[in-house]
Parts: C-alpha cells; structure tokens; sequence
C-alpha cells in the first residue's frame, strides 16, 4: 500500500495554516515543552483522515503549531512507533507532512537506553549518527521523486554544522552533553543483554525503538536533521537489575527541565544561525 501523502497534506493545509520553519518530536521527558510554547494552531492526529495515532499511555497525539522564541514550529506531542503496528510508511509520513507544510529543520528527541558504559542514566547524547540495519527501511516501495530521490545519500543525516551549534549551547549552558550513535530497534521488548553486547561492538552508544526512521525519511526529503537522546537507564545487562518503563519514564520526568532548556536555546541558535543564513 502506497500513502497519499500529497492529498493528507491539502487535506491539512484546509485545517491549519501555519506556516513552520522547524519541526520538533517531542519524545518521553519534554511532555511539558508544550507549555512553553506559543500555540497558534493544534490539529489532533484523530482528526487528520489516513493518519497513524499513538497508543502508548502518556502519548499524546497531536501537532502544535506555534513559536518557540521567535521559531515558527510544528511540534509533535506525541509520536508513533513501529511496534504498535503500523508500517514504517504508516509510522514515518507524520515527517513527510512537516517537510511539505515548510518546516526544513527536523529536531528530533527521544528516550534511550545506555549501550556505552561510559554512560549514565539522566546523561543527554547528541547523535552523531545511527544504525538502521535491525529495522525495516521506510524507503521501500515505489519512490516518489517529487519526495526525494531513489538512493539517497546518507554520509550526513544529522547535520555537523548544527551539532556545532548545540555543542556551543550545552557549553554555554553549563549542560553536560554527549555524543554518540543511536541504533534503533523494533521493540517492544528491551533488548538482551547479548543484544546490547552486539550493539556496543558495532558502535552504538544509546539503543531506542524510534528516532532513526524518521531521520531516514527526513534526510530523504532533504530535511535538516539533529537529534538529542535522553539515556534514561543503561541499557539491558549493563547494571545488576531489571529494566523497567517506569524507570525510563522517573528519569525522563527528573531531567526535563534541563532537557527543555537545551532543546529550546539550540532551537534559537540553529534558526538564527544556520536556518535563517541559509534562506538568505
Ligand atoms: N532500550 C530500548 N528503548 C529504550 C530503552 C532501552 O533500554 N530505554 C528507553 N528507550
């Protein structure tokens, strides 16, 4: 099954008429960010025909149209997961929809598990780049070449001028901050501690069951992309106990604050710095 995306997007674009620069995931732990923003619009996944809606608890689902500072934003409180059911054309076309109403930034954020030992439950890691290999690629199908090419490069996806900016605001900031390649798979199981093991060797730093298909997608349209993971625990045989999703959901609620802080100031600079110079 081939998405419409084109026609989801005019259907949309009679129900909202914001105009975003940027597009935000919001993943577990910046529930709250919506709070800060200045919402102009909200359009409800239930309310958009043809349109994947989460089914985990403590998910919302819906897009927040607004500013944050001055950034004209589409945010999404509340993303869809492979492991619910939907197909990775399903899971990814929330992506698709944010490219086409003009945000060209694709801030993502999410909750991991620690794969390096370095690593500390409540640590923020930039990613650097990821492994896509354990999932399906939300590129196969007939291509859609007014969406993006056939065989997309992939040697940049979260782009180093704008890791250079973040890494500037976390120093200026006084934020600790990471950097590290995120894997990503299906879930929902966590993982085994021989398949974090196995992770670890191919060089993942933090594990999660989202984030880089929509990086995926987003790098196919041509978008922008930057991601800040939470490493809410270590990941699965690393420390003496079991792992748990309230565990991930108590380090995810104790870092927020710090957490929404550096996502708002890198937004700032990445649309002073790098978005608006590259408009004019
Ligand atoms: N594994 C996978 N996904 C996760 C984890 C983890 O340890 N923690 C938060 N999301």
């Amino acid at each position: 099954m081939s998405i419409d995306v084109e026609k989801i997007y005019e259907d949309v674009r009679k129900k909202v008429s914001f105009q975003p620069r940027a597009a935000l995931i919001l993943g577990s732990g910046l529930g709250n960010f919506a709070e800060t923003v200045q919402i102009v619009e909200t359009l409800d996944y239930h309310d958009i025909d043809g349109f994947p809606v989460s089914t985990v608890p403590g998910h919302k689902g819906r897009f927040i149209f607004g500013y944050v500072d001055e950034v004209p934003m589409v945010i999404m409180q509340g993303r869809v997961h492979y492991y619910e059911g939907y197909s990775m054309e399903q899971v990814t076309l929330p992506i698709r929809l944010m490219k086409l109403m003009g945000a060209q930034l694709l801030f993502l954020t999410n909750a991991s598990g620690g794969v390096n030992t370095d690593y500390h439950a409540g640590d923020f890691m930039l990613i650097s780049d990821h492994i896509s290999s354990f999932i399906p690629s939300p590129l196969i199908g007939t291509n859609n070449e007014k969406l993006g090419p056939r065989f997309p490069d992939m040697s940049d996806v979260y782009k180093k001028e704008i890791r250079e900016l973040i890494r500037r605001v976390a120093k200026e900031e006084e934020i600790p901050l990471k950097e590290g390649v995120y894997i990503q798979f299906t879930g929902p199981a966590y993982e085994t501690p021989a398949e974090i093991r196995m992770a670890r060797m191919l060089g993942a730093d933090a594990v999660g069951m989202s984030t880089v298909c929509e990086a995926i997608v987003a790098n196919h349209m041509g978008m922008d992309v930057c991601g800040i993971s939470c490493v809410t625990n270590m990941a699965s045989g690393i420390l003496p106990q079991p792992l748990s999703h309230k565990e991930v959901q108590e380090t995810a609620d104790r870092v927020a604050p710090l957490f929404e802080r550096l996502v708002r100031k890198s937004l700032a600079v990445i649309d002073r710095e790098y978005l608006c110079r590259k408009q004019s």
